[in-house]
């Protein structure tokens, strides 16, 4: 049916194809003029390997563990919306195919399949839920409870989304989901994200965060959040090590270095450049992780060597689901998953314990003043 697909661009390129052009831009979008978008990838360019040579490296030995559940390799699933719009299946074939390769998905709040449909879906699948804090605490606390009732193993608290970054593709297609799909974790037509309400002359998603998400949100109600759940809670879009200092100071047990795909603040460093100073803060103390323009096998290395314990993917597996579904997402998944064994092998790795900060170096590293 199709030309070989080799990396995740010729995903993209043929996942452009089939998908309506309203819902490729949606995931394909950066903020603003996409400075960052476009960094989260070049940035990784910057960072150069030094491999070491005569390591035996016949076996290798991917597996790790996030949170202190084993996975078969540090590329996990990120969250992304509403994915029944790039394919039927959607969620349900993100986690089916994430339960073969033996890794994680994390659940967007704001997915077409519930949190309990997707337990069913994959029931041995490793599953974190990505929570947003929504106005109404009630809310947010039942998908906390569902989410501890249906086996999810951490909380992935969204702290860079007071308000939806701008992306001028969704305010121009006035996106907004299509006519038999809503966000199934919840009951009322406003908080679904119905396509039967109004939202103006905007991109629609911007409307909903809007009315429904809550732009006062402060340390305290990440205190809240921690006295909610016994749950591991990560906080997913931190670039400062600072606040990841806070973080741990309030009892969450990780920090996932994000910039939210690079569709909030546009202008931020690419996550490759935030990470360092992460990852000096922590000091150890918490797990740190990194999502943002991972699209091959030598960006897992480069992060895994500046101390990420593991990354997570978004768009790949867009693209993938969006081309084949279920089989789709696996083959992207178990082509990052090779091109990092290759990557581990020819930079000397034998496993992921020995890759350390000697193998990466970046002469134009930005540095804060
Ligand atoms: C976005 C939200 C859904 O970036 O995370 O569109």
């Amino acid at each position: 049916m199709f030309t070989r697909l080799l990396c995740v661009n010729d995903y993209e390129q043929h996942a452009k194809s089939v998908l309506p052009k309203a819902v490729y831009d949606y995931y394909r979008s950066g903020a603003n003029d996409q400075e960052t978008l476009a960094d989260n990838i070049a940035a990784f360019s910057r960072w150069k390997l030094y491999p070491r040579m005569l390591q035996n490296v016949a076996e290798i030995d991917l597996s790790t563990s996030v949170l202190g559940q084993r996975v078969s390799m540090p590329i996990c699933v990120g969250a992304t919306a509403m994915q029944c719009m790039a394919h039927p299946d959607g969620e349900l074939a993100t986690v089916r195919a994430c339960c073969s390769l033996k890794t994680g998905m994390m659940l967007s709040s704001w997915a077409t399949s519930s949190i309990e449909e997707v337990a069913a879906a994959a029931p041995d699948a490793l599953r974190w839920l990505q929570l947003y804090i929504y106005k109404d605490r009630e809310v947010t606390k039942q998908l906390v409870q569902r989410a501890e009732r249906m086996g999810y193993k951490a909380i992935f608290v969204t702290v860079d989304t007071p308000y939806l970054g701008n992306r001028f593709d969704d305010v121009r297609n006035r996106f907004k989901l299509p006519p038999q799909l809503r966000m199934k974790n919840f009951e009322t037509n406003d908080l679904a994200f119905s396509p039967k309400e109004d939202f103006g002359d905007n991109s629609g998603l911007a409307a909903y965060v809007a009315k429904a998400i809550d732009p006062s949100i402060s340390w305290e109600d990440i205190k809240w959040l921690r006295g909610l759940t016994t749950l591991p809670i990560v906080a997913k879009g931190i670039l400062r090590g600072d606040d990841a200092k806070e973080a741990v100071k309030h009892g969450l047990d990780g920090i996932l270095v994000s910039n939210h795909g690079a569709r909030q603040l546009d202008g931020v460093p690419a996550t490759i450049d935030a990470l360092p100073d992460v990852v000096a803060a922590v000091e150890g103390k918490v797990e740190v992780f990194l999502d943002g323009g991972v699209r091959k096998g030598t960006d897992v290395l480069k992060a895994l060597a500046l101390g990420a314990k593991a990354v997570f993917v978004g768009r790949p597996v867009i693209w993938g689901l969006a081309l084949q579904g279920e089989k789709g997402v696996q083959d992207v998944l178990e082509m990052l998953k090779e091109e990092f064994q290759l990557a581990m092998a020819l930079s000397g790795c034998q496993n992921v314990k020995v890759i350390d900060k000697t193998l990466v170096r970046n002469p134009l590293a930005i540095s804060r003043i």
